[in-house]
């Protein structure tokens, strides 16, 4: 306990030319403990420190506590009941932010300063000044073993003292203890005040009326990516293995989004394999892209076409999985279609990435190559974590007959159902290649969470997953990294995911238990594991009884200004039913989330109209395959028929009280459609003539 771990979330990256430099950003309190985890139930509760329920520790670390608390021998009985409370804080369920994730690990949690509380979101009752409390309470008090020794300060681990000592003797004034263990957590949100981190529940804004959205093309994209040299472009790419790069125009201009499919940036199409499932999954361009000109596809090939598409297979001995034994799926070879993320490079003209207007298509180095087990989910999004500019990898169980038959994503050494984090800015050390048996050319960042698991594939970051579909990190709270993961056949689900986190599949099916139907790979048991259960999430009866089927699509926290009712709303949707949701989190940055449907329409001065479904005013979008985000925080659909735009409400007719609506003429407020009938079912002949190369991420018919 105790010794903090550098955190992603607390650090962000800034580049001066090739060199990384790490500075601290204001990150919002999310709960986490120290070790950069979420903190857990548990299962046993509690003898000594007050965190029943969700809790940082366990009762091995709450016996410890004990033992360090009796072994102090605090002489005065209000002190005793004060140092008790500050060495029980490192069980709260925020003591990431209580002992400052990302600076030097603390002794002693941030206690509530006069100067600090006031400004606090937290409730902060008549203990606003707690530091003042615990001096004039422990001030005469002598304890062994003090955790407020100032040799102490800036270390990691329990304090060495054995000399009995009194708080004066420590530090000469209130004053001077309170600048060295007063404060708040970097956004001022948390501090410790002597009682469990409650923050302020408000009464949360009601769902905004809709969300009104304008058609800008008619491409049908898997991703988009805002351009990272911050202007009004960003990257598209398909699933045959197309990237373009395209211009957005102003908000409120009419004008559409400036694409020329005749000439991609990037076109690999003679790489990928493009198929039902199959295809250029993502793309990525490294954060100092402007720069560097490095960028990342991650895409599908076939090993009996293309030559380059050669790599172990997922299912392997490590993982207790004989390819020679595995069930033929759709007619192909286990492990003949591979996942792959490969590097290109813009950096061929003169005048620098910025401008580069193609990139090269010859590989500049392979970065991961693995087969797949059968033809279905494998994920297959890249990206950089904002905060730590390590690149993230979404993987899925690998399909076959569904419910993960050999229990892949349980398995702490199988890469399947699972987000790894890699860093490609460095090559493997010797020691690293011949210590781990990496998967391709990457190194691992040192706090992988295989450090503390040993059991864990050192890519790991976390597992459990059934097929992660559409993860993004929120603009404003990069530790905020949220995915939507495809459920089976009840509950699709919305994660926060966090550091070594289980997320449960296939033992539980979002927050629901599931009983697979074959085991080949083994089981594993509920009570042999801690599962983070979803944040949020659907079911299945919820959106369609008709279809028959649901796949979530992850989306973005919305941080645009366009529409400022949607602002801090988590939007998401699901790929078949076109339904759109907003999650509230309430209190702010308390992990708490509720959704809401949101009905949305077409705004009347469309730059491009809208289809709208058969008999109603409603747009018809066809697949909502991912949400992008540009350069502004402005936040995109990408559907089958086209990509759309998150617009001003009262373009469609939504009322929101915060728009300025003073800022641009407005147009005739059209009715605006309630959701009930925006569900759209019975497209039988359109689903037909689209779905051999559709993304169906999890249709159950193929299962
Ligand atoms: C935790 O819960 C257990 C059982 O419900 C109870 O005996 C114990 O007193 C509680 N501990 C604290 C510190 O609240
Ligand atoms: C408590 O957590 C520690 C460290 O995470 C672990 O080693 C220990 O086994 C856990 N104890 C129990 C009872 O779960
Ligand atoms: C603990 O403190 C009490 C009185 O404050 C004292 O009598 C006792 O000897 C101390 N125990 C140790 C181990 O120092
Ligand atoms: C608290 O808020 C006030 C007004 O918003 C601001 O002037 C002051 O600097 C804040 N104090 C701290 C410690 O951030
Ligand atoms: C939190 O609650 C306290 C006490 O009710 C209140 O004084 C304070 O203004 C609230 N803070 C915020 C940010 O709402
Ligand atoms: C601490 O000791 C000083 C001097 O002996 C005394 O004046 C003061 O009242 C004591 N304070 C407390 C809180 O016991
Ligand atoms: C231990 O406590 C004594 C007495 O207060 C102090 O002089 C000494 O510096 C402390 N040693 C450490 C390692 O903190
Ligand atoms: C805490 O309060 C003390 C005394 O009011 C002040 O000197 C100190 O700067 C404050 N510390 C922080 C971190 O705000
Ligand atoms: C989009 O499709 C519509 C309808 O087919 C067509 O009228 C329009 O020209 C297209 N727009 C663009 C920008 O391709
Ligand atoms: C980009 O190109 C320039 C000039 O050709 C070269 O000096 C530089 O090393 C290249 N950078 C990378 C990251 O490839
Ligand atoms: C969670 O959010 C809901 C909806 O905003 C609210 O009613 C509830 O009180 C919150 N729960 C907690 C524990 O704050
Ligand atoms: C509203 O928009 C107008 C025109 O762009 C601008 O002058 C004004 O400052 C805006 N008001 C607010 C509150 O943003």
């Amino acid at each position: 306990m105790g010794s903090g771990s550098g955190c992603i979330a607390a650090l962000v990256l800034l580049f001066s030319s090739s060199l990384l430099v790490l500075i601290p950003y204001p990150a919002a309190s999310l709960p986490l403990c120290t070790d950069s985890r979420s903190p857990l139930p548990q299962p046993t509760p509690l003898t000594f420190c007050p965190y029943n329920g969700t809790s940082c520790c366990n009762s091995t670390q709450d016996l410890r506590i004990r033992k360090q608390f009796e072994a102090m021998n605090v002489s005065d009985p209000s002190c005793r009941s004060v140092m008790k409370w500050i060495l029980c804080a490192i069980c709260d369920p925020f003591s990431g932010e209580l002992f400052t994730i990302g600076t030097a690990p603390r002794t002693v949690p941030l206690l509530c300063n006069s100067t600090v509380s006031a400004n606090s979101s937290q409730s902060s009752g008549s203990a606003s000044d707690y530091c003042s409390i615990v001096w004039d309470t422990c001030l005469n008090a002598s304890m062994f073993n003090s955790p407020f020794a100032p040799s102490l300060q800036g270390q990691a681990g329990l304090p060495m003292n054995s000399s009995s000592t009194k708080l004066t003797e420590l530090w000469q004034s209130k004053n001077d203890f309170c600048n060295a263990f007063g404060g708040a957590s970097l956004d001022e949100s948390v501090c410790f005040d002597g009682e469990p981190v409650k923050l302020n529940a408000t009464v949360a804004p009601a769902p905004p009326s809709g969300l009104c959205i304008e058609r800008l093309g008619n491409g049908s994209y898997l991703d988009m990516v805002a351009h990272p040299d911050g202007s009004n472009r960003a990257f598209f790419s398909d699933q045959k293995g197309y990237i373009w790069l395209g211009t957005i125009p102003a908000q409120g201009s009419g004008a559409t989004l400036e694409i020329d499919e005749s000439n991609p940036f990037l076109d690999l199409t003679d790489e990928v394999h493009f198929d039902t499932e199959f295809g250029m999954m993502g793309i990525a361009f490294h954060p100092n892209f402007a720069k560097n000109g490095r960028l990342f596809a991650s895409f599908n090939c076939d090993k009996s076409k293309w030559p380059g598409c050669s790599g172990r297979c997922s299912c392997n001995s490590d993982v207790n999985c004989d390819p020679s034994q595995l069930p033929s799926d759709n007619g192909a070879q286990p492990c003949q279609y591979q996942s792959v993320i490969a590097e290109y490079s813009a950096n061929g003209t003169s005048s620098g990435p910025s401008a580069a207007k193609t990139a090269s298509p010859a590989e500049v180095r392979r970065i991961f190559t693995m087969g797949l087990p059968f033809t279905a989910h494998h994920g297959g999004q890249i990206l950089f974590g904002p905060g730590d500019g390590y690149l993230y990898f979404m993987m899925g169980d690998g399909g076959g007959t569904g419910g993960d038959p050999y229990n892949f994503s349980q398995n702490k050494k199988s890469m399947l159902g699972k987000i790894m984090r890699l860093d490609v800015d460095n090559s493997p050390s010797a020691a690293e290649v011949s210590k781990f048996s990496l998967w391709g050319n990457y190194s691992i960042p040192k706090d992988n969470p295989y450090t503390e698991d040993s059991e864990l594939q050192p890519e790991i970051w976390t597992y459990g997953m059934r097929n992660p579909w559409r993860c993004s990190f929120d603009a404003a709270r990069p530790n905020y990294f949220m995915c939507g993961d495809v459920g089976q056949d009840e509950y699709e689900e919305v994660d926060v995911i966090t550091k070594g986190g289980n997320y449960g599949w296939r033992v539980y099916e979002g927050p629901l238990l599931y009983t697979p139907s074959q085991s080949p790979g083994g089981n594993t048991s509920a009570k042999s594991i801690d599962p983070i259960f979803p944040v949020t999430g659907y079911t299945h009866s919820e959106v369609n009884k008709n279809l028959g089927s649901a796949s979530i699509t992850g989306g973005y926290f919305y941080r645009g200004t366009t529409d400022p009712c949607m602002y801090g709303r988590y939007l998401y949707g699901d790929l078949y039913a076109e339904n759109i949701w907003a999650a509230i989190e309430n209190p702010e940055n308390s992990g708490n989330f509720t959704s809401s449907h949101i009905s949305f329409s077409c705004a009347k001065d469309s730059p491009i109209p809208c289809e709208t479904v058969q008999g109603s005013q409603l747009p018809s979008l066809g697949y909502i395959f991912s949400f992008g985000q540009d350069n502004q925080k402005d936040i995109y659909l990408l559907t089958y028929k086209g990509v759309y735009r998150v617009v001003r409400p009262s373009r469609c007719g939504y009322t929101c009280a915060k728009e300025n609506v003073t800022a641009v003429s407005t147009p005739s407020p059209t009715s605006a459609p309630s959701y009930a009938s925006s569900l759209v079912y019975g497209r039988g002949s359109l689903f037909l003539a689209v779905a051999s190369w559709l993304l169906l991420a999890s249709l159950r018919v193929l299962l």
